[in-house]
């Protein structure tokens, strides 16, 4: 070859190169950036011999789970920080205060784009809606775990992943609260529950169904959240919540527990009733008995899909009851425990949870 057919070679080898770097690095800009909050979970869970049903929760740390899922690169500029590493079944008030105060930082910095919380899938739903009522509003903030464990085969934690990082990317997830997405599924936050204990297949929306799905890897929304405004608490440097207790009706059921858990300094309790949030005689007189001295009492349901509503069955404005509506026990717990950081007025705790408020 010629040194002038070299020279040229060079030179188009040089061109390509440098195009091929200016795309990329314009690529990289137009890619949102999406921050990864890791708290632990099955999604970061080992086990001790591959095979072996056995693991601990929550010990691979959020650069490792990164790693694993090279292809959310090509969806977002991703980056990862570790906010806890626990089995979500330790989730609590402390590290959700503190979830929230990072999760805000991150909406409200213009470069953000959307946000990601890895966590275990047990009590999901739980911080889920505990941010859906109190994160600043609009970006996507999406929480996402897994049923098997990182180093599983057939682990669903890398494309869980995937998922949740093109769901905080895309911007027609803004403005539908916030998200939970597993199994090619996304709820929201409100109306998702945890249905089987082992099943990847384990996360329902029971009153509505997802309010999206993947198909071949793309995202779409098929329906709004059930409800129009939610809620929205705005919880300042709080450094706790109001103690919330939940009590489970059942056959026989007698008021000891309905009595402990007031002596235990509950502002709140939350019955997870029989049916339409309903109770035994005994229960209902010692509930009764603690809504008259001031404890915010709200009736829910252990049936796991369905409304409760007031003065049904159970003669609520007599009592002094609140009724949950569509939610669970759980998720009743947690807007009680946000209510009453502003009142434990029955009716002003009612309105609260009444839908005409969402
Ligand atoms: C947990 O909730 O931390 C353990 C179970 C899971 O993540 O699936």
């Amino acid at each position: 070859m010629s040194n002038h057919l070299k020279q040229v070679g060079r030179w188009t080898l040089s061109l390509v190169f440098g195009a091929w770097l200016l795309l990329g690095s314009a690529g990289a800009a137009e890619r949102p950036q999406v921050v990864i909050l890791a708290t632990g979970g099955t999604i970061a869970g080992q086990q001790k011999k591959p095979g072996e049903a056995g693991y601990t929760a929550g010990q691979l740390a959020v650069d490792a789970i990164l790693a694993a899922v090279p292809e959310l690169h090509t969806v977002a500029q991703v980056s990862g920080e570790q906010i806890a590493s626990i089995g979500s079944q330790d989730m609590n008030d402390q590290v959700w205060l503190r979830l929230l105060r990072r999760i805000n930082e991150l909406v409200n910095d213009q470069a953000v784009g959307g946000v990601v919380v890895t966590h275990g899938t047990d009590t999901i739903e739980e911080t889920a809606f505990f941010l859906d009522l109190t994160v600043a509003r609009n970006k996507p903030v999406v929480l996402v775990g897994a049923m098997r464990p990182a180093t599983a085969a057939g682990a669903d934690g890398p494309l869980n992943l995937l998922n949740a990082v093109r769901i905080a990317a895309a911007p027609e997830s803004r403005g539908r609260g916030v998200l939970v997405a597993l199994n090619e599924e996304i709820h929201s936050a409100r109306e998702v529950t945890k249905t089987n204990t082992t099943e990847v297949q384990t996360f329902r929306s029971p009153n509505a169904g997802p309010v999206g799905l993947f198909t071949a890897g793309h995202l779409r929304y098929v329906r709004a959240p059930l409800g129009g405004g939610r809620p929205h608490f705005v919880l300042g440097g709080r450094a706790d919540l109001p103690l919330v207790e939940i009590v489970y009706a059942h056959a026989n059921m007698q008021a000891g527990l309905v009595e402990a858990s007031a002596r235990l300094g509950a502002r709140g309790l939350v019955l997870a009733g029989v049916g339409n949030g309903n109770m035994s005689r005994g229960a209902m007189d010692a509930l009764a008995a603690l809504a008259k001295q001031g404890t915010v009492v709200v009736r829910s349901s252990r049936v796991g899909s369905g409304w409760v509503s007031r003065n049904v069955e159970v003669d609520d404005d007599t009592l002094g009851f609140v009724a949950s509506q569509d939610l669970n026990p759980q998720k009743a717990r947690i807007l009680l425990q946000l209510a009453l950081t502003q009142t434990s007025d029955p009716a002003r705790v009612q309105a609260v949870f009444d839908p005409a408020n969402r």
